[in-house]
């Protein structure tokens, strides 16, 4: 028999990652807000970003948040909604001093400044050549502010309820009642019956088969809100980080080409110069890891081999040692070589989902073309789309994106509960939770969901990555249909109740499923390539039909896509030239 509880709060937030935490703090000592977390929350994934948070502090040399903010529309292939950028950009400023001033450790310069490094599609005086943007510490930035923020967290006495996986999403009268989760230490439903909830549960990168994403990366909170009638916003646009360790895809940070480290093919040359003759190396990632994937096809990797090398040697032991540590052991320890002397194999990652749950500007999840609210919920950092990265997220934006929209959420929410009321608890807010647990706690199952999903990461990962094309992408549809099918035939060894991670790994299979799924539906109809999205079919950008951003809802199983404009500006698009 499976209990039930019930707990109320003013407001519950899905995810200890940076996005939650910073929603978390805007509403401490204010409200009665619970946070929720599959991980002890300095496990989020938060903590697997490397190399800075940008923000035009102009500590180096001359920078402007107007130039952060040409590059993210320029870098989002003109897909992101420029107000939305403006506030992002703008913020970024204050909020990196707000980390410094709640103990965020930042390298620093010989003066005392917080010290910026170059990244990937950061310029200064729009385009004109890389600029120091990036303000860090070593390569640890996003472990730094999730360990800083947690700290705040506990000092303000924010209450934590950890290990508890979320299963299902309230909606009562319209509006936003809760949630329902599966306590994994003990076992059982908690009903979370609050006035707003956040959702920050992070992204999905898992659905492919070589991602730097952690295994949590399996976008619970996006998929539940699909199941619950949400749209998904721009799920096409997927990005493939350029330097994932080879076959691992552990992320080496663009850091190390912000350093100065560069990427060479099989015949030892530097060829970003050819693609991108300006930025080089330091072209946004979309563009990189689509020159290497040609690099590769037409035979050029490391022995005719499907990876490059990422070349660091010139930039000496203490440079490597002290600006990036971490990825330094994570070679080491993984490959055996030294980044020191040795060159270092590389492949493109899947990365980041520039798409994700639709929400306005102040966090507020939004259900159509025109933006119309559902009361009482919101989504702020990877699993939202506000949109501020459009097709294609330049480097260190994300952080900034989780602190500048996890903030604005929380306040929204702190203002949203003065005045709401809570929403009436349906009697069977458990039901369907219930059910899906006694559905794979029970009878016969012949498919191992290993096997399902391996099977999902291999296929997304061959027909639906860097390059796609109709017939690929077809398949990919109808592989996935195939996948869902013997999904349903699947059934955990494990059937207690006690850490039964069988069950919650089964269970997120099925929220990868229809992931993968509204990518792919996504991706099939735009008949063009813009950002991450490229289509060998229809290799230019197309803004006479397609500047627009897509929304994809699920009913009665099955996709119907709609699309709303783009919000533009001070940037008209352009062609895209580095
Ligand atoms: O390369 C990196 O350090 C990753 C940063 C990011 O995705 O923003």
């Amino acid at each position: 028999m499976i209990g039930t509880h019930v707990h109320r709060f003013d407001v519950v937030i899905v995810g200890g990652g940076g996005a939650g935490l910073m929603a978390a703090l805007q509403t401490s000592g204010q409200a009665h807000v619970a946070v929720l977390s599959k991980l002890y929350p300095s496990r989020s994934h938060t903590g697997a970003a490397q190399g800075g948070i940008g923000a035009a502090l102009g500590n180096l040399e001359e920078d402007h948040w107007e130039w952060h903010m040409f590059d993210t529309v320029k870098g989002s292939d003109y897909l992101a909604d420029q107000d939305a950028v403006e506030i992002m950009c703008r913020d970024a400023i204050d909020t990196v001093y707000e980390l410094e001033h709640n103990g965020l450790p930042f390298n620093r310069t010989p003066d005392g400044k917080i010290d910026q490094r170059r990244f990937g599609g950061h310029t200064r005086n729009f385009g004109e050549a890389p600029v120091r943007r990036a303000c860090y510490a070593a390569d640890r930035t996003g472990h730094m502010i999730l360990q800083t923020l947690y700290q705040q967290c506990i000092k303000r006495q924010v209450t934590f309820f950890n290990e508890f996986h979320v299963l299902d999403l309230i909606i009562a009268d319209g509006r936003a009642a809760g949630v329902v989760a599966w306590n994994i230490q003990s076992g059982g439903l908690h009903i979370f019956h609050a006035k707003a909830v956040i959702i920050a549960t992070g992204g999905f990168g898992r659905i492919f088969k070589v991602t730097s994403n952690a295994l949590a990366g399996t976008g619970d909170g996006v998929a539940l809100a699909l199941r619950r009638g949400i749209p998904l916003e721009d799920m096409e646009f997927y990005q493939f980080h350029p330097t994932g360790m080879y076959r691992l895809g552990v992320l080496i940070t663009e850091g190390a080409r912000g350093e100065g480290g560069f990427l060479l093919n099989g015949k030892g040359e530097r060829f970003m110069e050819r693609y991108a003759p300006t930025l080089k190396d330091l072209a946004p990632r979309d563009i990189i890891s689509r020159c290497m994937h040609t690099e590769i096809r037409e035979g050029r990797g490391i022995n005719g081999e499907d990876y490059l090398y990422l070349d660091l040697r010139h930039l000496g032991r203490e440079v490597i040692e002290t600006k990036l540590p971490d990825i330094t052991e994570f070679v080491r320890v993984y490959f055996g070589l030294d980044p020191v002397t040795d060159l270092i194999p590389v492949q493109p990652t899947a990365h980041y989902a520039m798409g994700g749950i639709p929400t306005d500007l102040d966090g507020r999840v939004v259900l159509d073309e025109q933006n119309t609210p559902l009361p009482g919920l919101y989504a702020a950092g990877e699993c939202a789309c506000v949109s501020v990265h459009g097709a294609n997220r330049l480097g260190t934006n994300s952080l900034v994106d989780i602190i500048v929209f996890g903030r604005r959420a929380g306040r929204d929410a702190l203002r949203y509960i003065q005045t709401a009321d809570l929403p009436p608890l349906p009697r069977d807010a458990a039901d369907e939770a219930r059910a899906e647990i006694e559905h794979f706690l029970s009878g016969e199952g012949s498919e191992p969901v290993a096997v399902v999903r391996e099977d999902l990461r291999t296929t997304m990962m061959d027909l639906a990555s860097i390059v796609r094309t109709e017939q690929g992408l077809t398949e990919c549809l109808s592989r996935i249909h195939q996948l869902r099918e013997r999904y349903r035939r699947t059934r955990p060894m494990d059937r207690g109740q006690v850490f039964n991670t069988d069950l919650l790994e089964t269970i997120e299979v099925g929220y990868m499923i229809d992931l993968s799924e509204a990518l792919v539906v996504s991706a099939l109809a735009r008949t063009e390539s813009r950002g991450a999205h490229y289509r060998e079919d229809f290799p230019e950008r197309n803004d006479q039909e397609w500047l627009k951003h897509t929304l994809a809802y699920r009913r009665n199983g099955k996709f119907e896509l709609r699309y709303k404009p783009v919000r533009i500006t001070r940037f008209e698009p352009k062609a895209r030239v580095y």
